[in-house]
């Protein structure tokens, strides 16, 4: 005779048999770009940074009009170490090593060569010892474990080709209970401008989602009466 399974001991096993596999740890470099090609002009060896100046530094550009507002908001203080993920042509980089002051350190982090040639020469030539240009890459903001008392990316996230495997570096790079501040578009189906709804690959509350399932806690939306733009605050979950 054919010996039988006790009830429950078989009841287990074809529950195990039907439950899927856990799945993959995420591996950043197998993540598909979310918009690819969008940072194609910014890390052309060619790019005209003058040009860039001219575009980023209009008083036109909602964040460049409310740059001092928005770097208050920052909350850097004296002694901290700040990045500013996506520096550019280092808008709001003055206002950053200003407030860590000399014994604090400001990294301005770009993927575009040109960009951190850049950001050095106006660092030296503005005496801003506690600045440091870092090329970071497209999946990785390439900053210290561990370093960072505050992230900053002001219109950059939209540029995140990997937001995850990105977000996943900036997690690193700051200390337990760091803060993340990110400035971007509100990208609202029927409200916003037409370049934003083609250029800008989401809204604010996918963006919340993202950085949230990347371990921060969303701790505040920074009113700073900004009409276009949103000014969100997260906490390094841990
Ligand atoms: C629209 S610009 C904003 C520059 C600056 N934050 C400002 O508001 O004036 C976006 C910048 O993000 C940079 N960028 C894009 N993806 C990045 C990434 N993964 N890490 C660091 N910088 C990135 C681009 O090279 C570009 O200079």
């Amino acid at each position: 005779m054919t010996p039988r399974l006790p009830i429950a001991l078989a009841a287990a096993l074809a529950a195990c048999a039907s439950e899927p596999p856990p799945p993959a740890p995420f591996d950043p470099q197998r993540e598909q770009s979310v918009r690819p090609g969008i940072n194609d002009d910014f890390t052309n060896p060619r790019l005209d940074v003058d040009a860039m100046v001219a575009r980023f530094e209009a008083e036109s550009r909602e964040v460049f009009a409310k740059r001092s507002a928005i770097a208050r908001a920052v909350g850097a203080q004296p002694g901290m170490t700040v990045a500013d993920v996506g520096a550019g042509t280092g808008v709001f980089v003055d206002f950053l090593a200003r407030d860590v002051g000399a014994g604090g350190v400001c990294y301005a982090v770009e993927i575009a060569p040109k960009f951190v040639a850049a950001l050095a020469a106006r660092a030296a030539a503005r005496n801003q010892p506690q600045v440091r240009a870092v090329l970071g890459a497209e999946r990785d903001v390439a900053l210290p474990a561990g370093s960072c008392d505050v992230v900053f990316a002001c219109d950059t996230y939209h540029h995140f080709q990997y937001p995850r495997a990105t977000l996943g570096s900036i997690h690193r790079a700051l200390k337990p209970g760091g803060t993340l501040c990110i400035v971007d578009f509100e990208r609202i189906e029927g409200t916003s401008r037409q370049w934003i709804l083609d250029h800008v690959r989401c809204g604010r509350e996918t963006v919340v989602a993202e950085v949230t399932a990347a371990g921060f806690d969303l701790v505040a939306v920074v009113p700073l009466g900004l009409e276009e733009n949103y000014f969100l605050r997260f906490k390094k979950r841990g």
